[in-house]
């Protein structure tokens, strides 16, 4: 039986839909094309529900949730206008002579953009959209899940739990580290440093430090956090959190020397890119017990290989790259990404656009 709710829904979807498909029939009678947009995967419903209601593009899309192989991918870009892509696609400057110069857009639904030639969209005037803000909560959320994770060992207990390991209880069994009276420094202190800060107080922290590539007065005075050098931040903090963009500045930026700076007691969370970090270096840094722990949830390559060495040091926590992944948070993502997109093509101002210096 359909309640009242459901029916003025269906109804308003049936004259979005309707509304469409007329504009599109317009445009066809009056001879007009419409722009042509490639979408590279199969996204959360309310992206592709704009993109179809908004009756102002000729969309075709890689119906998959894996993705698009490269060589479709080139072919598919040919003569388009629009492309909505994920950070799983490397748009670069092979891309963009595939695609020629019709492309006006190229919309990311990610808030991360090094998977993008910006250099290469500015030579050409193609626009760029991206998606920062409404996943703020959800990595903030993810990053203190994967920090309690690391530092109260729970999925090596629950391991232990599920394997027999789990004997008496003991005093000195399975003891990690706690937030309370801690230091908590963050690398790339932005809207999302921000957010796990509010997260993290009622933990009872005694003090935020941060490092980023100037000091940022305003947003760290709001939360109480203090500038310090990037080897301050390593020799200080009990818990390190990376939260910065991958650029040229940050490529690797967490190696070696950070680590062998860092206290034997520390735990290093990563939820930006795998490439701010030396994998290497960390894997060295964790089976010599140099830092007591670390949770990842992005790494180079994604997927990590299952044998990869840090798959099998205890003190490692993976997590297959889903900081954002609440459904809420996805969705409001897809849109965005193509409301960015369709303002790109009607030549408007973008909810986000990436500004190309
Ligand atoms: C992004 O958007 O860049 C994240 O890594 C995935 O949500």
């Amino acid at each position: 039986m359909w309640s009242s709710s459901h029916l003025k829904v269906l109804l308003r979807t049936l004259a979005a839909d309707l509304h469409s498909c007329c504009r599109s029939q317009a445009m066809k009678a009056s001879g007009k094309h419409l722009p042509k947009v490639y979408v590279t995967r199969r996204i959360p419903p309310d992206g592709i529900k704009i993109l179809r209601q908004s009756g102002c593009c000729d969309i075709e899309q890689w119906d998959s949730d894996e993705p698009v192989p490269r060589s479709e991918l080139l072919k598919k870009v040919v003569g388009i206008q629009g492309l909505y892509c994920l950070l799983t696609e490397k748009i670069d400057k092979e891309l963009l002579d595939a695609a020629g110069p019709s492309l006006k857009v190229v919309s990311t639904m990610s808030v991360g953009y090094d998977h993008l030639s910006l250099e290469e969209m500015k030579k050409r005037g193609v626009r760029v959209g991206f998606t920062p803000d409404v996943l703020t909560e959800a990595v903030a959320e993810l990053t203190v899940a994967l920090l309690l994770a690391a530092s109260r060992r729970l999925i090596e207990a629950v391991d232990e739990a599920r394997s027999g390991g789990w004997g008496t209880w003991k005093p000195l069994w399975m003891c990690g580290s706690g937030l309370s009276a801690s230091t908590v420094g963050i690398l790339g202190l932005g809207r999302i440093g921000e957010a796990i800060v509010n997260r993290l107080k009622p933990f009872g922290v005694s003090k935020f430090l941060y490092n980023d590539v100037a000091p940022r007065h305003e947003l760290a005075q709001k939360i109480s956090a203090e500038y310090v050098s990037l080897l301050e931040l390593a020799k200080k903090s009990d818990f390190l959190l990376v939260c910065c963009a991958l650029t040229p500045e940050t490529l690797g930026i967490c190696n070696k020397q950070l680590f062998s700076n860092m206290k034997s007691s520390a735990i290093f969370i990563n939820t930006s890119r795998g490439a701010v970090v030396n994998q290497e270096d960390l894997y060295q840094a964790l089976a010599s017990n140099q830092i007591a722990a670390a949770g990842l949830d992005v790494t180079v390559p994604e997927p990590l290989p299952t044998d990869h060495p840090l798959f099998k040091l205890k003190n490692c926590v993976i997590l297959p790259h889903i900081a954002s992944a609440t459904v809420e948070t996805r969705n409001a993502m897809a849109a965005l990404a193509a409301n960015n997109l369709l303002a790109g093509l009607k030549g408007e101002s973008m909810p986000k656009e990436v500004p190309l210096k």
